[in-house]
């Protein structure tokens, strides 16, 4: 969910509906304002579905103006996407509103007691309880004869709540005060002049100031005018750190691109060049400076466990081929919401890398806290600034992709693959592995690949007309080998996440065993060629591949290097991509399938940046 806090001298409502506009990618169920009216009230908006519908709401009867004001935009988790469930949640009588991210574990007691003292819950979520929890903390201290402190009666609820949560509130007898609380969910405040912001991220007030806060565990904050007071739970001074965020509101604009999926497609040259940039020495040896884990750490390593989810999760088992071959230190890699629960096998020497582009991802963070509380070391790679997964981890490499707000991740994607190539090449640096040509070609090709995938994307056009084509097929496959295969697993994602087709990766060889009988009568088919060059035994397999599935019917859309000629005969479509050692090889094959996947959602008439059911940060497990 996306969340948004002002206090300040401007209209809260505009401040809050931009910065929601900017969050709307976290989550597009509903969403909802609260503002402070001038007469000492709380004006409260809220709608099922996108953003769009509140402020149609909105300009149809508009709400009293005030500069103190909260919103939130919901990925629904308790209740389903309704006006009722939508954020604010109030309570009070109407005194209190509150917004809230996550989920709350304890609500059904909390609910039961607060029924019990006679409150009349409305909605199904957990929010609501919250409101009422606050409310009451509130007459609390006016029944003991104490000023209203409503930061203190945050600090008394959270210390009830059991769980994980961002909740931002407001009261109608506290004019001038916002307070937040957040325990493993997200929050950043913005500092400004004269008024001061709280957000999911810092996204929604980039606009207005680019100083930001971001905070510890189990804090509250107070958001006045003039200033910000942080403490923890018990209202001892809080944990916090200021920054400057280093990028500006135009990098969170669509920039006349007509959705953020092909702005964030188009950027990826740049998103590669900037994450290798400083990194590659002239000599061709890296430096990884940044990385808060020592040299020694990383030469006892003997092995390396990956934690990652969705398009992140795919880079993971890229980096995989690349750590084993590489280094030679056996690699596993796990999707992060399995992992703990399994019982893995943890230690000292245990490298856990967890990749994430929020650096909130709930799954991915619990895994690195199981793997830390195993003895384990973590090393985040990590696409957000300030994000808890790299605050929580040993090290972290950070991805320069600038911020991405397609649902669907792309730029992302080739950034997480350039730090996991650049991590394990670093590892084979400090661990003395022979650094003979292949590797020298490695890091020259490395270099390289900004160019490469700008050259990609100039020749987009047939895959773009290949992909309207297909609007109505019922079905894509992809197949793959080696780094192809999940390529080919994240092409397919892609085509389920925006087109909302099925859509199956496969590992080309597997086909056999299984998956061959779903080939038909012009099913599309989608095939990533690994490079004839080098590892020639696997080009030759896959050659063998199309030959069967053509054979059985299926129509195939073939991508392969530059004169790899063998393919000719069996590709009824042909996308070339540049020539690069097999390694490296998804920075390039998988541009094609992203802008398969927009253009194809886009032929169907979807919303590409905001796919149904879908949220780009998943805060809750
Ligand atoms: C969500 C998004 C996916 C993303 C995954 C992991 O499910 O919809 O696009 O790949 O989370 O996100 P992360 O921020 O951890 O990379």
């Amino acid at each position: 969910c996306g969340i948004v806090g002002y206090v300040g001298e401007q209209p809260a409502l505009d401040v809050v509906l931009s910065g929601l506009r900017r969050l709307e990618y976290r989550g597009y169920d509903s969403a909802g304002v609260a503002v402070q009216t001038p007469e000492g009230d709380l004006a409260v908006a809220k709608k099922a579905g996108k953003l769009a519908n509140l402020e149609a709401l909105l300009a149809e009867s508009p709400l009293a103006a005030g500069t103190v004001g909260i919103g939130h935009t919901r990925w629904a988790t308790h209740g389903g996407p309704t006006d009722a469930n939508a954020h604010p949640h109030v309570g009070g009588a109407g005194r209190v509103a509150v917004v809230h991210n996550g989920i709350i574990e304890n609500f059904a007691r909390l609910r039961e007691e607060l029924t019990e003292h006679g409150q009349v819950l409305l909605s199904e979520t957990d929010t609501e309880v919250v409101a009422h929890l606050l409310a009451e903390a509130v007459d609390a201290q006016r029944a003991g004869g104490a000023e209203l402190d409503l930061a203190e009666a945050m600090r008394a609820v959270c210390r009830q709540l059991e769980g994980a949560f961002t909740l931002v509130a407001e009261h109608a007898d506290a004019p001038g005060v916002v307070v937040a609380a957040r325990r493993n969910s997200p929050l950043v405040v913005g500092v400004g002049q004269g008024e001061n912001f709280l957000a999911s991220d810092v996204a929604a007030f980039i606009e207005h100031t680019r100083e930001a806060i971001e905070l510890g565990q189990d804090q509250v904050v107070e958001l006045r005018r003039d200033g910000v007071t942080i403490t923890d739970f018990h209202g001892k001074p809080g944990d916090f750190r200021e920054y400057h965020v280093d990028w500006d509101a135009s990098a969170a604009e669509k920039d006349g691109y007509d959705y953020f999926m092909l702005k964030e497609i188009a950027e990826q040259p740049k998103a590669v060049a900037d994450t290798l940039l400083g990194r590659i020495g002239t000599d061709g040896r890296l430096t990884l400076d940044e990385l808060r884990i020592d040299d020694q750490v990383l030469r006892e390593i003997d092995k390396v466990v990956i934690v990652a989810c969705g398009t992140a999760f795919h880079a993971g088992m890229i980096a995989k081929y690349a750590i084993e071959h590489w280094t030679r230190i056996p690699c596993e890699v796990e999707v992060a919401s399995e992992f703990r629960y399994r019982d893995p096998i943890l230690d000292a020497q245990t490298l856990v890398i967890a990749i994430s582009q929020s650096g909130e991802t709930m799954d991915t963070l619990m895994a690195l806290r199981h793997a830390r509380e195993q003895g384990a070391k973590v090393l985040a790679i990590c696409n957000t600034n300030g994000s808890t997964i790299p605050r929580e981890s040993d090290a972290v490499l950070y991805t320069h992709a600038g911020p991405e707000v397609a649902v669907a991740s792309t730029k992302a994607f080739l950034t997480q693959l350039v730090a996991c190539y650049l991590v394990a090449l670093y590892l084979g640096q400090v661990r003395g592995t022979k650094w003979g040509d292949e590797i020298f070609e490695i890091i020259h090709q490395l270099a390289d690949a900004p160019r490469q995938v700008e050259q990609v994307l100039e020749t987009m056009e047939p895959v773009r007309e290949l992909a309207r084509s297909l609007a109505d097929a019922k079905s894509v496959l992809f197949l793959g080998r080696h780094v192809g295969f999940p390529v080919a697993l994240e092409g397919a994602l892609k085509l389920k996440e925006l087109a909302y087709m099925h859509a199956e990766g496969f590992a080309a060889g597997e086909l056999k065993h299984g998956p061959i009988a779903l080939i038909e009568e012009g099913l599309p088919v989608v095939v990533v060629v690994p490079s004839p060059r080098g590892r020639s035994v696997l080009h030759d397999k896959i050659v063998s591949n199309i030959q069967e599935i053509r054979a059985r019917g299926a129509k195939t859309l073939v991508i392969a290097e530059e004169g790899d000629e063998a393919v000719v005969p069996y590709a009824d479509h042909l996308v070339r991509i540049p020539q690069t050692p097999t390694l490296l090889q998804p920075l390039v094959a998988t541009v094609p399938l992203q802008v398969f996947a927009c253009e194809l959602a886009t032929a169907k008439g979807h919303e590409v940046d905001q796919p149904r059911n879908l949220a780009k940060s998943v805060t809750v497990e």
